[in-house]
């Protein structure tokens, strides 16, 4: 599997299990996944990341509602409008017809990969990244599953776990000139929302939050983006909050967000 985890977790909220546990198999990799994550197996916690026959699923010790877990091909990317170009991601990626794709996109907080999934549907060439190992191993079996036979990484998409901050810095020195990953189209951006919106959320979103926190941190990454991405940067904010980094060239209205576009080189001002 593509993802490396390099973060020490041993968050006591969380332990992993397997389940069915009479299925030596599924124990053996779920023992497997806690020692990689650094995570207990089977200790009572708060969260339990389980793994079935099936899928990896985040279950809520005495939530008798679904599990957690990603299922991407409810996502609507078959449809005349959701293969539209005319979508405010899709202005955002700066695709204007299908002539512009491949674009190759750096999704640098990838979370539960809806964004991944959709912008690979679209036709971009994805590396997801994202920082907290526990939501990396339930986005790389959220995209594996929805990949169907296909064993990530592949050429057009993959997943690794770790901090944009420290990627963007280390670019190059990762991805060499030889390497495909070396040239990046787009870095495209969602850290978490601040808190104090009045919407309701859904359960992955507040899991994700539990998970995650907040992101303190995220003006810092579109500077460095603007260092990597050689054609644009976009932010996914909410839409009366101001802007990460001020002044996007442009930015696009959709449904309850809205993308700040950031072009290398070129401020609003100029
Ligand atoms: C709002 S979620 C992203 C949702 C995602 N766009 C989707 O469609 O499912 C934000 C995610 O970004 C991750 N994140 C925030 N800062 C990061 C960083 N510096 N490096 C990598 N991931 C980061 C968080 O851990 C969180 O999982």
């Amino acid at each position: 599997m593509g993802v490396v985890y390099t973060v020490e977790m041993s968050d006591k909220r969380i332990s992993v299990h397997a389940d069915p546990v009479t299925d030596e198999q599924l124990v053996c990799r779920a023992k497997a996944l806690a020692q990689r994550l650094s995570l207990g197996y089977a200790t009572p916690s708060l969260m339990m990341l389980t793994l079935t026959a099936d899928r990896l699923e985040m279950r809520l010790r005495g939530d008798k509602g679904k599990p957690v877990s990603c299922d991407l091909l409810k996502l609507d990317t078959q449809s005349p409008a959701g293969r539209s170009l005319k979508q405010p991601l899709t202005k955002a990626l700066g695709i204007k017809k299908r002539s512009d794709l491949p674009l190759r996109v750096l999704d640098a907080t990838a979370g539960w990969g809806e964004d991944t999934w959709l912008m690979h549907a679209q036709g971009c060439y994805v590396h997801a990244l994202e920082r907290n190992p526990v939501v990396a191993a339930l986005l790389e079996d959220a995209l594996g599953r929805a990949m169907g036979d296909a064993t990530l990484p592949t050429d057009e998409l993959c997943v690794k776990q770790g901090c944009a901050l420290d990627w963007l810095s280390h670019w190059h020195a990762r991805y060499p000139a030889e390497s495909a990953w070396s040239k990046i189209d787009v870095v495209y951006l969602d850290p978490m929302f601040p808190p104090g919106r009045k919407t309701a959320q859904r359960k992955p979103m507040l899991v994700l939050h539990d998970l995650v926190g907040e992101d303190l941190d995220a003006a810092a990454l579109v500077p460095l983006a603007l260092q990597v991405a050689t054609k644009r940067v976009v932010v996914k904010r909410p839409p009366k909050n101001p802007a990460l980094l001020p002044d996007p060239v442009v930015s696009h209205g959709g449904k309850g967000v809205r993308y700040d576009v950031y072009i290398p080189g070129i401020s609003k001002s100029e």
